[in-house]
């Protein structure tokens, strides 16, 4: 049911030399040239930071992940009922598709449109995917889809035929990994990618006990801090750098002013690397900013959504409240 084109890497024969991708090292060496130290959080996505984001889900502290299973399990039904079941799924960031399948089995005559940048994790995904959905029209797009993109979806439509319902997809609380303007800003591009009266279904998590969240950001068992320290692993082995990955410490600490928790890789003692041949000196103390995670009461997630030309319709949360998982329209007035 759907199609992908060899990459030009599959016909050659020869392996090209590893080229180290030029967006990462621009981003490495202008984050640890600031004052505060700071590498943005898309790269700790490499395939062992993947994984051990997998293993993260699974741990007893982390709750976002299966509370929003539960609640996905809980509401695909009425999301199905609201939006029509042969509606256009379009996920932002599809990655594995995983939660994809709770809300399909409740939609059996959706089209299915994931969007992700890796375009191998991509066939991957839809592989799997259309061998538990054999009859599921899916419909792969390789894009970033922080900007407006564009879908490949038919224009005009035979005479008679209506229009498919749009709900784009997005799990997960990566809203809250956005700082709140930048979320507002991909909130209006998705409206753009989906259209006027498109539905919207996103996860986000809520606002609660510093301490609870704390622990969901540095586990007992240390997946976490492996995570975050697999960045340096990554910077080292991608980018040639010297960075003593033992001297730094996984930190996660609240910020209550901006609401939200933030990683940090804090070096032990005074050290001095190269990153691509450029030094850097950092004081005992000294931290490395890699990641923001925003949580939001529900208020604010609706003053959020509405700034992004969103109106909230439904908010489902779990018996504890501990996260939310919206329902939303673009029916609402945009500013210029
Ligand atoms: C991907 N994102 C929603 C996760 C979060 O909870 O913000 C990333 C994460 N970082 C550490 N643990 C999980």
């Amino acid at each position: 049911m759907y199609f992908t084109a060899p990459r030009p890497e599959e016909t050659s024969p020869v392996p090209a030399p590893f080229q180290p991708d030029p967006a990462f090292r621009a981003d490495v060496l202008q984050g640890l040239s600031q004052p505060q130290k700071s590498v943005p959080a898309r790269w700790f996505y490499d395939m062992r930071g993947s994984q051990l984001f997998e293993a993260i889900t699974q741990v007893p502290e982390y709750y976002p992940t299966r509370t929003e299973a539960a609640l996905l399990q809980a509401h695909s039904a009425a999301v199905a009922e609201r939006v029509g079941a042969e509606a256009t799924v379009v996920e932002f960031g599809s990655g594995s598709s995983i939660k994809t399948r709770t809300l399909l089995r409740a939609m059996p005559r959706a089209t299915y449109v994931p969007i992700d940048i890796c375009g191998e994790f991509l066939d991957e995904a839809c592989a799997a995917l259309q061998g538990l959905f054999p009859a599921l029209r899916i419909v792969p797009v390789e894009a970033n889809f922080m900007n407006p993109v564009k879908l490949p979806l038919p224009q005009s439509l035979p005479h008679g035929e209506e229009a498919r319902p749009m709900l784009g997809f997005f799990p997960g609380s990566t809203i809250g990994n956005l700082t709140p303007v930048a979320a507002v800003d991909l909130l209006r591009s998705m409206r753009e990618t989906l259209g006027e009266g498109a539905h919207l279904l996103i996860g986000m998590d809520r606002a609660k006990d510093p301490a609870r969240l704390v622990a969901a950001y540095d586990d007992a068992g240390g997946v976490t801090a492996l995570f975050n320290l697999n960045l340096l692993q990554r910077i080292n082995r991608e980018l040639g750098g010297s960075i003593p990955v033992g001297e730094f410490r996984h930190l996660a600490r609240w910020n209550p002013e901006a609401g939200r928790i933030e990683m940090h890789l804090q070096a032990r003692r005074a050290i001095r690397f190269e990153v691509d041949g450029h030094p850097f000196r950092m004081e005992g103390g000294e931290t490395i900013h890699t990641e923001n995670c925003h949580k939001y009461l529900p208020g604010e997630m609706r003053v959020l959504l509405a700034a992004g030309g969103w109106r909230e319709t439904e908010h489902w949360t779990d018996p504890q409240g501990d996260f939310s998982l919206i329902l939303a329209r673009a029916d609402i007035e945009q500013e210029a």
